[in-house]
This record gives C-alpha cells, sequence and structure tokens, in this order.
C-alpha cells in the first residue's frame, strides 16, 4: 500500500494518529464509532449489561451473554464490530482494552481458576460450520498462511466465535495472541488431536496474519463510518481528516 500512496498514505496516517482520541489508542476510537451507530452501539450495550451484570455478585449469566455476543457479531454492522474485537494496538494500554472488549470475566473464562480441558470445545468445534471454516482458511503451504483471498474470511469466523462453547480472546496485553479458555493436560489419549485444536488459534498464521494486517485497513474503517453516519456533527475529529483527504486521493 506504501508503495503506491506514498506521500498521500504518510500525510493520512499522520493526521489521523493525531486526531486520535487518547494517545492512538484505536481501541478507544473503535468504541466511539460504535457508539456513534445506533445498531452498534445497542448491541453492544446489551451485551455489556448482559455479561456484566452480575458480574460483581460473583456470577454471571453467561449463556445470556453469550447470546448477547451473538447478536452483537452476527447483526452489528461488521466494519464496526470488526474494528473493536481487531483495533491494532502498539501499547499495553490499548491491547488491555482489546482483550476487555467482551467482558472476558463472563464471557470468556469460566468460574475456576484453571481452564478446562479442550476436548470439550473440540467436539463443539467439529460440529460447528463456523469454527470448521477456521480450519479450512489455514494452510501452512502458502505463503502468507491463507488460501487465497482468506484473510477476511478469517476474521470472519473468528468473530462469529465469540459468544460459542469456543468463545476464543487475546490471552495478554502484550501481544495479539489468542486462544480459547482451555488447555491439553488432561486430554489422554487425544492429547494431539486437542494440541491440533488449539492450534486453530494459537499457530493459525492465517488468522495472525489477518489480525495483523487489520491494521492497514484502518483508514478505510473510517471511511466506511463515514459513508454510513449521517450525522456530521458527530466524531468530528476523526472523520474531517478524511474528509479533507477525499480531495488529495
Ligand atoms: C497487563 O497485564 C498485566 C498482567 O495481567 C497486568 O498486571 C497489567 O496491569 C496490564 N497492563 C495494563 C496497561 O492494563
Amino acid at each position: 500500500m506504501a508503495h503506491c500512496l506514498g506521500p498521500v498514505l504518510l500525510l493520512l496516517l499522520l493526521i489521523l494518529g493525531s486526531a486520535s482520541s487518547a494517545g492512538g489508542n484505536r481501541c478507544v476510537d473503535a468504541a466511539e464509532a460504535c457508539s456513534a451507530n445506533a445498531l452498534c452501539q445497542r448491541l453492544r450495550t446489551k451485551y455489556v449489561a448482559q455479561c456484566l451484570g452480575q458480574v460483581a455478585h460473583g456470577s454471571c449469566p453467561r449463556s445470556r451473554c453469550h447470546r448477547a455476543l451473538r447478536r452483537f457479531f452476527s447483526l452489528g454492522p461488521q466494519a464496526l464490530t470488526h474494528a473493536l474485537l481487531f483495533c491494532p494496538c502498539t501499547s499495553p494500554a490499548c491491547s488491555e482494552r482489546r482483550r476487555q472488549t467482551f467482558v472476558p470475566a463472563c464471557a470468556f473464562s469460566g468460574p475456576g481458576h484453571e481452564p478446562p480441558s479442550c476436548l470439550a470445545a473440540l467436539d463443539a468445534c467439529e460440529k460447528s460450520l463456523v469454527c470448521r471454516c477456521l480450519l479450512r482458511v489455514s494452510t501452512p503451504s502458502s505463503q502468507d498462511g491463507c488460501l487465497r483471498d482468506q484473510g477476511p474470511h478469517c476474521l470472519r469466523a473468528y468473530a462469529g466465535l465469540v459468544g460459542t462453547a469456543i468463545t476464543p480472546n487475546y490471552v495478554d496485553n502484550a501481544s495479539a495472541r489468542v486462544a480459547p479458555w482451555c488447555d491439553c493436560r488432561a486430554s489422554g489419549n487425544r492429547h494431539e488431536e486437542c494440541e491440533a485444536f488449539r492450534g486453530l488459534f494459537t499457530r493459525n498464521r492465517c488468522l495472525d496474519g489477518a489480525i495483523q494486517s487489520f491494521d492497514s485497513q484502518w483508514p478505510s474503517i473510517l471511511q466506511d463510518q463515514l459513508d454510513s453516519h449521517h450525522n456530521p456533527g458527530h466524531s468530528l475529529q476523526s472523520i474531517l481528516p478524511v474528509l479533507a483527504l477525499q480531495s488529495l486521493l
């Protein structure tokens, strides 16, 4: 991208960078963009309410939380829901916010301190069209780990798993590594199968690459938001630079 747009891209990045609301925290920008969209905001408020609802009392209605999350990712505007889930980060504060996007204390990790065995998730994956899709898009033989143009499918498949028995998330705030909340310690004679399943997330070059390259699509996500958003008074900070640049591009 850089080689064809050159100075314009640099300018775009500089302007967008300086307009960013919280010192370049794109996860904050993504949250603001979602708030500016009625549908995104409504679905997000729903899942936050469900997933956060009773956390304070030491429990949470996980199935309702999961259902609200599935609705968010299936019915919400994809540019915005993906921006929230895959916002590119360069700081721990940003990565921590990204990790917390969908209230992982309820939606991701279970009630115990130790993650359960992945075998149940594996069996659920074999029954799930979306999960098997994640397996199909990844191939070790191709250069970027994806079948042709499969990167976006990989992200859709990943997002489609949030709120299912195989809900994945970022494992920490120091990387963009992802995994479901389970391990393969107690998987007995299915250990290899279990590791292969976990590897769908932890060693999936297509998924890793697609998450990394989400970075380069970031300006066009703001553009999509501009196109679909009919209230010019809102979030002028992030929209104005794009407007200004349209004449240049
Ligand atoms: C990053 O994660 C570590 C370990 O969970 C935590 O102690 C730290 O506060 C987090 N950093 C931020 C900026 O949230």
